[in-house]
């Protein structure tokens, strides 16, 4: 798909099925994240890529979190936890990995991870690939963090759910872009 194609329609996809991306495809989602814009070219994030009993564990982490939080789960308030991450076949988590640097302070470096993740979703609606970023209170939660391994400084930027699309989303509305861009001064 031509890019100004892509960049100009991309939808997000909500409703998300197996196959996951694979191969080239995969691989073209995941390098595009490398050409977000990069002060100082530091690579400030790394991404898990979640699928199977990955998406489990996830869903246990979710269920733990609840459980640090409110207590114990009704039977419901675990399979709602436990199902959360199945809502696609892959999950990736983005995380900004923050470097200590004098010229690119650290909200930089996860504004960089959110640009990389745009670039992702973006990528994968070039190619027919379902996506949708989400993030959610769990985005931020220490027993979901620290169960993924997350280092002090680090933070999830967004749940990247791939997978394949059980239908076409509609286009976005139309925006009044001009609205948002005024002539200075
Ligand atoms: C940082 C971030 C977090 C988001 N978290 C959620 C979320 O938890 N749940 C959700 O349904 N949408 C979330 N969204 C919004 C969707 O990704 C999507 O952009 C929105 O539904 C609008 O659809 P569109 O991308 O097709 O315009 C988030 C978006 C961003 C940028």
């Amino acid at each position: 798909m031509d890019a100004l194609k892509a960049l100009h329609e991309r939808v997000s996809a909500p409703r998300l099925s197996a196959p996951p991306p694979s191969g080239d495809v995969l691989a073209n989602i995941q390098k595009a994240a490398f050409r977000a814009a990069d002060h100082g070219r530091m690579r400030p994030w790394r991404f898990l890529v979640l699928e199977g009993e990955g998406l489990n564990a996830l869903g246990e982490l979710f269920v733990r979190a609840e459980e640090t939080k409110n207590g114990a789960l009704s039977d419901k308030e675990r399979e709602r936890a436990l199902a959360r991450p199945l809502r696609a076949p892959m999950v990736v988590v983005a995380i900004a990995s923050p470097k200590s640097n004098q010229k690119v302070p650290e909200i930089e470096q996860v504004i960089s991870t959110g640009a990389a993740v745009q670039n992702m979703i973006t990528a994968a609606y070039a190619q027919n690939v379902g996506a949708i970023w989400r993030t959610g209170d769990y985005a931020y939660d220490k027993v979901v963090m620290a169960g993924l391994g997350l280092q002090e400084a680090e933070k999830i930027v967004g749940f990247l759910y791939l997978g394949t699309m059980d239908f076409m989303p509609p286009p976005a509305p139309e925006a009044a872009v001009s609205e948002y861009f005024q002539s200075w001064p």
